[in-house]
C-alpha cells in the first residue's frame, strides 16, 4: 500500500520543478547525496565515537555493538572534510543541523551567563547568534556589534565592544550578509581580549571550500557550518576546531547536546565533501559569485537599493524602503510565490518594520546556478521580478 505521504512528496517535487528557487540558504543536492540519505544507515544506532581515530583523538568508543562499518564511514567523512578545507583542524561530523552545531560549540566552551559578542539577527546574524527568542539569547549574555550606514560590518564598533565588554567568545558569520568578512581583523581583537574566536560559515562554506571567500581556518578556534547551503550536501551540521579543543567539542556534541548520530546523513555529508573536492564544484562556486554580481547589478540598474551597494558572495539584500515605501518584504515574497519565484523577506539594517513584515528581500543564486543558469539568465530573472514588483505596486495603488 502506498502512503499518502508520497502524494505530498510528488506535490513538493512539482513545486520545486516549476519554481525559480532564489532562497539563499537552499540548493539542490545530487542524486548520490539523496541516495545515501535514504539508505539502510538510517537503521543504525551508534552513540559515541570510534575508539581510535586517525587524528589521534582517543575515545571511549560506541555505546552499541555492530558499529564497525559506521566507525570506518565516519572516519572517512572526517578525512574528506579536512581535505576540503586543507586543514589539520579536528572535525566533528555528527551535528544534526547548523543550529545544533552552534549549540554544541557554545556548550563546549562556555558556561551559562558567559559573554558573547556577535552580529544580531536584524543586521544579518542568525537566530542562534543570541536572539532573545532562541536558546542562545536565553542562556548566554550576548552583546552585538553593528553595521555602518551602508550595511558593512562596523569593525571599529566590534573592536570597541570587544575591549569594553570583554566577551569569552567572539562570533563571526551571518545569514544575510553579502560582503567578505575580515576574519583576520576579528581574530586579532579576539586574541587581544583573550576570547575564543568562533566563525559560523553556514552560508559561505562552499565559497570558502572553492577559494571564493577568504578562509577562517588557521584564525578561528572553532568553525561551525551547515552542509546544505552553498555546499549542496544533505541538511546537517559540522564543527571544526583547533586540535586542542577536540575533546571539549566532541563532548559538547555527544553526550552534551545530542544522542545517536544520523549516519545516513553522515554518509551523505561524506559524498558532499567528495563532490566539493572536484574541479566541477570549483567552477560551480565561481559561477555562483559571477551570477550573483550580475543579478545584483541589474537590480541596481533598475533603481533598487542594495544593502552595502553590492555583493561579494552568493546573496544580496534588496532594501525596498526608499524605492517602494508602501511595499513590505512579506508582500513581495507572497506575490513572487504566486508567480513561481521563491525568495524570502528579510530585515534590512535599521528596518522600521518587524521581522514578520520587513522592508527587504534576500536573494541568493546557489540553487539556480546548480540548475545551470548563467549570468544572462539571472539578469532576465531580475527583470521579471522587477516587472512583478511594479505590478504589485500598481495593484496596491488602485
Ligand atoms: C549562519 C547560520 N548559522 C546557522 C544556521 C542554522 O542552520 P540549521 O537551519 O541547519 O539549523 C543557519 C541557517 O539558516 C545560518 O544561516
Amino acid at each position: 500500500m502506498e502512503s499518502i505521504v508520497f502524494d505530498y512528496i510528488r506535490r513538493e517535487e512539482q513545486r520545486q520543478r516549476e519554481n525559480i528557487e532564489l532562497i539563499a540558504s537552499e540548493n539542490f543536492a545530487s542524486e548520490n547525496v539523496r541516495r545515501a540519505m535514504s539508505s539502510c544507515l538510517t537503521n543504525k544506532y551508534c552513540e559515541g565515537y570510534a575508539a581510535k581515530r586517525s587524528d589521534g583523538v582517543g575515545r571511549k568508543g560506541r555505546y552499541y555493538g555492530g558499529c564497525q562499518v559506521i566507525d570506518d564511514l565516519e572516519e572517512y567523512c572526517c578525512q574528506k572534510w579536512r581535505e576540503v578545507y586543507k586543514t589539520d583542524y579536528h572535525v566533528n561530523v555528527q551535528p544534526h543541523s547548523g543550529s545544533q552545531a552552534n549549540q554544541a560549540a557554545y556548550f563546549s566552551v562556555l558556561q551559562p551567563g558567559d559573554r558573547v559578542l556577535a552580529m544580531d539577527l536584524q543586521n544579518g546574524g542568525h537566530l542562534t547568534h543570541g536572539s532573545a527568542v532562541n536558546f542562545s539569547g536565553r542562556i548566554y549574555d550576548f552583546h552585538f556589534y553593528g553595521v555602518d550606514a551602508q550595511g558593512f560590518i562596523d569593525y571599529e564598533d566590534l573592536e570597541e565592544k570587544a575591549r569594553s565588554f570583554r566577551p569569552q567568545l567572539i562570533l563571526a558569520g551571518a545569514s544575510a550578509y553579502s560582503r567578505i568578512i575580515d576574519f583576520e581583523r576579528i581574530a586579532a581583537v579576539a586574541r587581544e581580549v583573550g576570547a575564543y574566536f568562533m566563525v559560523d560559515i553556514a552560508h559561505i562554506a562552499g565559497l570558502i571550500a572553492a577559494g571564493e571567500h577568504p578562509s577562517p581556518f588557521g584564525l578561528a578556534d572553532i568553525i561551525t557550518s551547515t552542509t546544505h547551503k552553498t555546499l549542496r550536501g544533505p541538511r546537517g551540521g559540522l564543527i571544526f576546531c583547533r586540535p586542542e579543543l577536540a575533546g571539549k567539542i566532541d563532548g559538547g556534541v555527544f553526550p552534551g547536546t545530542q544522542g545517536g548520530p544520523l549516519e545516513h546523513v553522515i554518509a551523505a555529508k561524506a559524498i558532499a565533501a567528495e563532490e566539493a573536492l572536484t574541479p566541477e564544484y570549483k567552477a560551480y562556486a565561481h559561477a555562483i559569485v559571477v551570477n550573483t554580481a550580475a543579478m545584483c547589478r541589474e537590480f541596481q540598474r533598475l533603481g533598487y537599493d542594495i544593502v552595502t551597494g553590492g555583493t561579494d558572495n552568493h546573496l544580496f539584500l534588496i532594501d525596498l524602503s526608499r524605492s517602494h515605501p508602501d511595499i513590505t518584504g512579506k508582500d513581495v515574497q507572497e506575490w513572487l510565490d504566486k508567480h513561481h519565484i521563491t525568495v524570502n523577506k528579510n530585515c534590512v539594517p535599521g528596518d522600521r518594520r518587524s521581522t514578520s513584515l520587513t522592508s527587504g528581500i534576500r536573494i541568493g543564486t546557489a540553487a539556480e546556478t546548480t540548475r545551470g543558469r548563467t549570468a544572462e539568465d539571472f539578469v532576465a530573472i531580475a527583470d521579471r521580478i522587477d516587472a512583478l514588483i511594479r505590478e504589485l505596486r500598481d495593484s496596491k495603488a488602485e
